[in-house]
């Protein structure tokens, strides 16, 4: 998985790399909990509390952009909405998922994370850094 070596989920605004640093963490306790074939209970409650704390983390970062008037809102939280469904998804088959499937989920949270990083974020940040040093008058 690319997320173990790579840092960036890190877009140098403090709030939201303090959340990607605990969302990662529980993206790597998936991996973990798939890696030593955990049950379907354990993984269930992986990808719950992922859904729970990843909700909360659009949340605040949704705040941030209509505090901001960020003028790429409504894409940015397409792609969140999108992550959140297809989580909804895989906590629905967990039962019946197979350890490829297992596999495939993990692959596709990690591309997620670190794209969605590496691109939306940080062009948050940086509409947010710009904003704050922008002239007032
Ligand atoms: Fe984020
Ligand atoms: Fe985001």
């Amino acid at each position: 998985m690319n997320i173990e070596l790579d840092t960036s989920f890190l877009v140098g605004h403090d709030m939201i790399d303090r959340d990607h640093r605990e969302l990662v963490g529980l993206v790597l306790h998936f991996f973990e909990a798939i890696k030593r074939g955990a049950d379907k209970h354990a993984i269930y409650d992986a990808i719950d509390i992922i859904s729970v704390k990843f909700a909360a983390h659009f949340e605040r970062e949704n705040e941030l952009m209509v505090g901001a008037r960020y003028t790429d809102l409504q894409a940015h939280v397409a792609e969140h909405r999108t992550l959140l469904g297809d989580l909804g998804k895989f906590l629905h088959t967990v039962d019946e998922a197979t350890d490829d499937d297992l596999q495939n989920v993990a692959k596709y949270l990690d591309d997620w994370v670190v794209k969605h990083a590496a691109s939306a974020d940080r062009k948050l940040a940086k509409f947010l850094r710009d904003r704050t040093t922008r002239p007032t008058s």
